[in-house]
């Protein structure tokens, strides 16, 4: 039986990507290092510290720890600024009405997100209220592809693996969820989630009727 659904955020509830991307570009110029949103596509669902990873291997860069973090905070401190930016009208088309939807049926919802700023973009979009549980960059150490997100999720939502949905836009996400026994739904264009159970090319088409159809064996 499916009795909670667990959601990421960004690319899922929000797009966030272009704020990621705008402030990793200013970082490298500042940096002298290429950047761009190829590059960008990469860090889809992974934590920041593996995001600043990403990008010195791409530019064959080797700095101290504290150097890393350093740089990694200043990332962030450009990034939470732009979210000030952020209102209840930057969801992506259809993932209100979803979360909606969901809380009227009376099933259980979750934040299962990789971003330490989660609690912050929720506000934003005055989002809060849609959560009985709130998993972020925060609650778990090992990132997607690593299930524990998830698996944090549910234990708090006191369901099985089996008896959640994941929403999921970034490959890895995908990956963690079926690592964890889950259900998942892909949010994107084949290549990057095809291996969810079900996929939509954007929100807008995962409608409750929609999963409720595809799931309906486990209604
Ligand atoms: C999400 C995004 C990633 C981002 C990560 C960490 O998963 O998809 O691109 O790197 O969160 O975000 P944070 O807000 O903690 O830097
Ligand atoms: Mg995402």
């Amino acid at each position: 039986m499916i009795k909670g659904f667990i959601f990421d955020l960004d690319g899922v509830i929000t797009d966030t990507a272009e704020l990621h991307y705008e402030a990793w570009k200013k970082l490298s110029d500042g940096m002298g290092w290429h950047f761009d949103r190829e590059l960008n596509e990469k860090l889809r669902g992974i934590s920041r510290m593996d995001s600043i990873k990403v990008i010195m291997d791409h530019n064959h860069v080797i700095l101290t720890d504290d150097a890393v973090v350093e740089l990694a905070t200043k990332k962030n401190d450009l990034y939470v600024d732009s979210l000030e930016s952020m209102t209840p009208e930057d969801y992506l088309p259809g993932a209100r009405e979803l979360l909606t939807h969901l809380r009227q049926e009376g099933f259980l919802v979750a934040l299962g997100s990789a971003s330490k700023n989660a609690i912050k973009v929720l506000q934003q979009l005055n989002a809060m209220h849609y959560f009985d549980v709130i998993g972020d960059g925060n609650s778990v150490a090992k990132s997607k592809p690593a299930p524990d997100i998830f698996l944090y999720a549910s234990e708090k939502l006191k369901l099985q693996p089996s008896n959640c949905v994941v929403f999921e836009d970034a490959e890895k996400g995908i990956d963690a969820a079926i690592a964890g026994g889950f259900h998942s739904v892909g949010i994107g264009p084949k290549e990057r989630v095809g291996h969810a159970e079900l996929r939509f090319n954007t929100m807008k088409e995962a409608t409750y009727f929609e999963v409720r159809s595809f799931f309906s064996d486990f209604f």
